[in-house]
């Protein structure tokens, strides 16, 4: 089958291609340095040509809210035009658990959008909702700074390694359209603030983690489970700690996007005043 990676540059869509071409299929990376654009439609109908599948890993390069809905809206419109005009049978989109919990933050408002779109269309899809991937912990803390302090909420989360995400996304990819949501997982829950202050720790990285109810994740307030999966989601194999032993993790993540709220200064001062 050729089966589209849009996205197929990036962390998620770099591993995944690999791994759909080790399940013996034809994988194309989409973006916009292979001459693949979502937004103008530039070199969509060539790539898209002869394809059965089309999975988008992409992601906006600004998290600034209009720029992000924008985003996903026109990217995911136009891919899904497109994907009707080849004939495309399965469209297959990575997501985050909780998203439809997590309205308050402008880049979850985009990707509640795309899924909207996604469900709305005629192609058959299977949208995947993963957890936070451990290659984002460290992007995670650079976005959640209040003057030199690191302030996370104290909840639950069950993050995973981006290579199982990529392995999810590809048996996803090869199957057969659920027209719903899969959720992948890793295979331990943590308190996000626990885990981020061992992600620095692996890195040398000094910066005080302060455990702050009050802090939003990507402009959302959390409540104790907002980022933990259903019972039956699949797990990925890989523990957090066989992961700091693997090559990746040596790797800092790359600085996340301006224009990511986090930590709700405005009710800080509000609770504090009342
Ligand atoms: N971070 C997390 O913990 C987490 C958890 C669950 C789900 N997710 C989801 O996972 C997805 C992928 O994340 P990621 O970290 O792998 O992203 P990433 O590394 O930032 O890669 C983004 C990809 O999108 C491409 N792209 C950007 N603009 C494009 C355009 N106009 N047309 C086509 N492609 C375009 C990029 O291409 P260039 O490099 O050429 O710009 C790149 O290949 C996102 O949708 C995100 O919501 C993330």
């Amino acid at each position: 089958m050729k089966i589209v990676v849009i996205g197929g540059t990036g962390l998620i869509g770099s591993k995944l291609a690999n791994k759909l071409r080790d399940h013996k299929q034809e994988a194309v990376a989409a973006a916009p340095n292979t001459g693949v654009n979502t937004l103008t439609g530039e070199g969509l109908a060539e790539a898209l040509k002869d394809a059965s599948v089309v999975v988008d890993v992409s992601n906006s390069p600004s998290w600034e809210d209009a720029a992000v809905l924008k985003f996903f809206e026109t990217s995911t419109r136009n891919l899904l035009s497109y994907e009707g005009a080849a004939g495309v049978g399965h469209h297959v989109a990575l997501s985050v658990v909780g998203t439809d919990r997590l309205s308050e933050s402008g880049y979850f408002r985009a990707k509640i959008a795309q899924e909207k779109l996604i469900k709305e269309s005629s192609i058959p899809y299977s949208i995947v909702h993963a957890t936070q991937f451990f290659e984002f912990l460290k992007g995670l803390a650079d976005i959640s700074m209040v003057g030199d302090k690191v302030h996370l909420p104290p909840v639950l989360f069950q993050p995973m390694a981006a290579d199982d995400v990529a392995s999810g996304v590809a048996r996803i990819a090869v199957g057969t359209p659920v027209n719903g949501i899969i959720e992948i997982a890793g295979p331990e829950q943590f308190r996000v603030d626990e885990l981020v202050r061992r992600r620095l720790a692996s890195l040398q990285d000094s910066r005080e983690i302060v455990a702050d109810p009050n802090a939003l994740y990507s402009g959302a307030k959390l409540s104790e489970r907002t980022l933990v999966p259903e019972k039956d989601a699949r797990l990925g194999e890989t523990s957090f700690e066989t992961w700091l032993t693997q090559p990746g993790a040596q790797i800092p993540s790359a600085p996340q996007p301006a224009g990511v709220a986090v930590v709700n200064r405005e009710k800080e001062s509000h609770q504090k005043a009342s």
